[in-house]
């Protein structure tokens, strides 16, 4: 097939939805530098699921709020769909971080005096929604991860793998072109684990998402599209 120089750059810019170059994590641990991120390149293309393993502490969290925006890296630069994310302000952050990724935590982090389809919808209602649409794509989201039954249950009325199904929903809530997972299976048993695994790379997939997961559970990693592992600062193909 024969494309024409403009396609042809169109398809380049679209080739990597994520691009690190050089990204270090320093932190001073009194007198002495500590190295966590050395200088990680990484390109990822759009709707693949991405799995990095790594041993805790290796700088897993780190390494994806940076991606996510919640952390600055000390060098290098992150550009995803289109920002530069180190260099944006905090309005240009809050933006990136409500349109463009979507975040499931190691703790789900709902919130307790809210039900939930309210947990899923309070991002759409915060990015601009009505009420009515924010709650009529909270409920289809619901229904997505199985859980219909369970809208007006508060955190506390719900187990573990429901809590963690329904931070999912929350991180597709905004139509986010990246879903940033942090080991969001970490505190469960093996059998709700699986549950939520497969629900989240179900969902990804379902919606063409990209997908970048960190876990120190190498049984994941298998069914990812790229694997990596993190170690001594440096990133290496799995
Ligand atoms: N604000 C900080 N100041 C100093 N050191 C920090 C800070 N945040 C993280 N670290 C250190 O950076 C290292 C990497 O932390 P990180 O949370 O990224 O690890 P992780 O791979 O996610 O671990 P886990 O699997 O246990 O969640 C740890 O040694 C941690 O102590
Ligand atoms: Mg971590």
């Amino acid at each position: 097939m024969v494309h024409n120089s403009q396609e042809q750059e169109s398809t380049k810019r679209n080739e990597s939805l994520v691009e690190l170059k050089g990204v270090a994590k320093r932190f001073l641990s009194g007198s002495e530098e500590l190295v966590i991120l050395n200088s990680i390149d990484l390109k990822l293309p759009e709707k693949l699921v991405t799995v990095i393993t790594g041993e805790s502490g290796c700088g897993k969290t780190t390494l994806l709020n940076i991606i996510g925006g919640l952390e600055t890296p000390s060098s290098g630069s992150v550009d995803v769909a289109g920002y530069a994310v180190q260099a944006l302000d905090e309005e240009g952050l809050t933006e990136y971080r409500r349109r463009v990724v979507g975040l499931v935590f190691q703790f789900h982090y709902l919130l307790k005096d809210f039900n939930a389809l309210e947990n899923i919808l309070l991002p759409g209602y915060m990015a601009g929604l009505t009420r009515a649409a924010a709650r009529e794509r909270a409920a289809h989201l619901l229904d997505q991860v199985g859980l219909s039954a369970r809208a007006e249950h508060y955190p506390t009325q719900l187990s573990g793998g429901e809590r963690q199904r329904i931070a999912l929903a929350r991180a597709l809530m905004n139509d986010p072109d990246i879903v940033l997972a942090d080991e969001p299976t970490g505190n469960l048993d093996e059998r709700n684990s699986r549950a939520v695994q497969d629900t989240l790379f179900e969902l990804v997939r379902g919606f063409g998402k990209t997908l970048i997961m960190v876990t120190h559970d190498a049984g994941i990693a298998a069914s990812g599209d790229r694997r990596f592992h993190l170690e001594q600062g440096s990133l290496y193909t799995a």
